[in-house]
């Protein structure tokens, strides 16, 4: 397979924004919203001005900062208000944040400088049907991007996706620059990869001309991925399989580990909940490859 250079891309329908990542995966718990919320938390550590979408009905990638989408409160903007027109961005975004102490209000959250996110809201379980009741409705985010971020503003921006491949997920391809197709090692999981290719390559190509729509299957990620025989060779040669298929379009391995549901749990960061596990070393040698080095070195 031909290897990419190293940069993201930038959306041709406005080339004034940076990168837009979305993790995508035809099943779903792959480990999108982790890594995703990983790679923003740990590019704005590294100095990024970093903004995450939070576009899944399970709003875990809000959770995970503090905010409930289960509970939003009243008068509270939030992505399905922005994906109706009826907020600006600005209107839903808040920081990202960790704990610093007990319970569910703000001054058990510190905000992490940089990161900033789009709210989440249980109600784009409705998406795919009100997107398609509105006939431009597909491009609210592409749209949204294009005319209310500034140049500069932002030096990354990730989408949480939801799970399923409907209208919505639709909206968010034509926003986004370079996908990252989940997986685990398992067989059904590569032909699962295979199959989101393909229609992430029918999406842009019905779409780039007039449309500017510019998503490739950019990356593939293999979460819990294994290290050792004993814990099933199966795994490590659909893991060898992997490598040959996808190349250095295949980003480093994540493994199994406790401690990632635990600080999804404690809603902090992998890295600031536990700094020393592979994990952060993983998303850290992503962010590399990505184009994203740590600022704070010189
Ligand atoms: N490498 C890992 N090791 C252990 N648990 C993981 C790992 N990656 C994800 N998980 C857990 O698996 C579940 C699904 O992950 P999540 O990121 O929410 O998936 P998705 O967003 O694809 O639905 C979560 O409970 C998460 O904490
Ligand atoms: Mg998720």
């Amino acid at each position: 397979m031909a290897s990419l250079s190293a940069a993201l891309q930038r959306p041709r329908y406005a080339p004034h924004l940076p990168p837009v990542l979305v993790g995508m995966n035809r099943a779903g718990s792959v480990g999108k919203t982790t890594f995703g919320h990983a790679v923003c938390a740990q590019a704005a550590m590294r100095g990024y001005n970093v903004l995450g979408i939070d576009a899944d009905l399970q709003s875990d990638f809000s959770y995970w900062n503090g905010y409930d989408g289960d509970f939003v409160p009243a008068g509270t903007a939030t992505v399905h208000d922005v994906m109706l027109g009826q907020a600006k961005l600005a209107d839903a975004i808040v920081p990202g944040r960790t704990r610093i102490g007990p319970g569910d209000g703000d001054e058990a959250f510190e905000a992490i400088p940089r990161f900033s996110l789009v709210r989440g809201d249980n109600k784009m379980s409705q998406a795919d049907g009100e997107l398609t009741s509105d006939p431009k409705g597909v491009f609210w985010l592409q749209l949204a991007l294009k005319n209310q971020i500034a140049a500069s503003e932002i030096d990354l921006i990730y989408i949480d996706a939801p799970a399923s491949l409907g209208r919505l997920s639709v909206s968010l391809l034509l926003a986004a620059t370079d996908v990252v197709i989940c997986m685990k090692p398992t067989r059904k999981e590569l032909r699962g990869a295979a199959a989101l290719a393909a229609m992430i390559e029918e999406i842009r190509a019905e779409y780039a001309d007039d449309f500017g729509a510019t998503a490739r299957a950019s990356y593939y990620l293999m979460n819990e991925a294994k290290t050792q025989k004993n814990q099933g060779a199966f795994y490590l040669e659909i893991q060898r399989e992997a490598n040959e298929l996808f190349g250095d379009r295949l980003l480093p391995f994540i493994r199994p580990n406790v401690r990632i549901p635990e600080a999804y749990d404690a809603q902090e960061p992998v890295a600031i909940w536990d700094p020393q596990i592979p994990f952060v070393g993983a998303i850290n040698e992503t962010l590399d490859r990505l184009g994203y080095p740590d600022k704070r070195v010189a």
